[in-house]
């Protein structure tokens, strides 16, 4: 597994990201995380895939049905990454150039692990557009077995009977573990209680903040606390 070249975003801002299977713990952890945040800090929360990937007719094919025939995945694949140079560029960094904090649901992390799940893994172009992409300062992986992170999908009335590709799930699981590897990213289980994984999250954004010269008050008060999960 080759580590992906993203360049550094060199502004004062921070981009902490989030990736996993669905049902990992993304959305419940950033959802904290916000909340911890956002009393000191100025945070601009987004997601990947925006809305005008989850909305095209190849996107929720693939979503939605077992029968995939009329589309060939790398076209989805292409589409996904255009929408995240463009969300990247365009909405990411300039958040990040007036120094607010960006919390990404999924990043370009997860376009690569769902192509090599896919089993395009000797494409190189995926490679080629990570590098007009920023690297993040904090590249969150959270993982859980495939049945548990099924099971709260299947938890949620509305995705009670949704269409999921087992197989490719355990696919994925182990492509981003080796992402999470290769590009030193931050791995951890939501297996334990969401307090103990939150702690663990809270204690890493804490570190980002009270390690560089730029020290925020978010990062001074969350040391004076000494309080991870405050
Ligand atoms: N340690 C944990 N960390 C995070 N979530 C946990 C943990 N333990 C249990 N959970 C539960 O797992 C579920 C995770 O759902 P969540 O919507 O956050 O997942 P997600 O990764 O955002 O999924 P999706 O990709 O489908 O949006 C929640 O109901 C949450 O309470
Ligand atoms: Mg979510």
């Amino acid at each position: 597994m080759q580590n992906l070249y993203l360049k550094p975003h060199g502004t004062g801002g921070r981009l902490i990201t989030f990736c996993g299977l669905d049902g990992c713990g993304k959305t419940t952890m950033i959802g904290r995380l916000v909340a911890a945040m956002e009393k000191e800090q100025q945070v601009f929360l987004t997601k990947q895939p925006t809305d005008f990937v989850r909305r095209s007719d190849i996107f929720r094919t693939y979503m939605d049905s077992p029968t995939h025939d009329a589309y060939d995945y790398r076209s989805l694949s292409l589409l996904a990454a255009s929408d995240r140079v463009q969300h990247t560029n365009k909405a990411i960094l300039p958040a990040l150039k007036e120094g607010k904090t960006v919390i990404s649901d999924r990043y370009f992390y997860s376009c690569l692990a769902n192509l090599r799940a896919r089993g395009y893994r000797e494409d190189r172009w995926i490679y080629e557009i990570a590098e007009s992409l920023i690297k993040p300062d904090i590249a969150f992986f959270l993982d859980a077995p495939v049945d548990v992170a099924v099971a709260r999908v299947r938890s949620r009335a509305a995705e009670k009977d949704r269409y999921i590709d087992m197989e490719l799930q355990y696919r994925l699981r182990e492509e981003y573990v080796a992402i999470c590897e290769a590009c030193g990213g931050v791995l951890l289980s939501t297996e334990e209680s969401p307090d103990e994984t939150f702690e663990k999250i809270l204690a890493r954004v804490k570190a980002l903040f009270s390690d560089t010269k730029a020290r925020t008050s978010f990062g001074n008060s969350l040391a004076k606390d000494g309080a991870a999960n405050e």
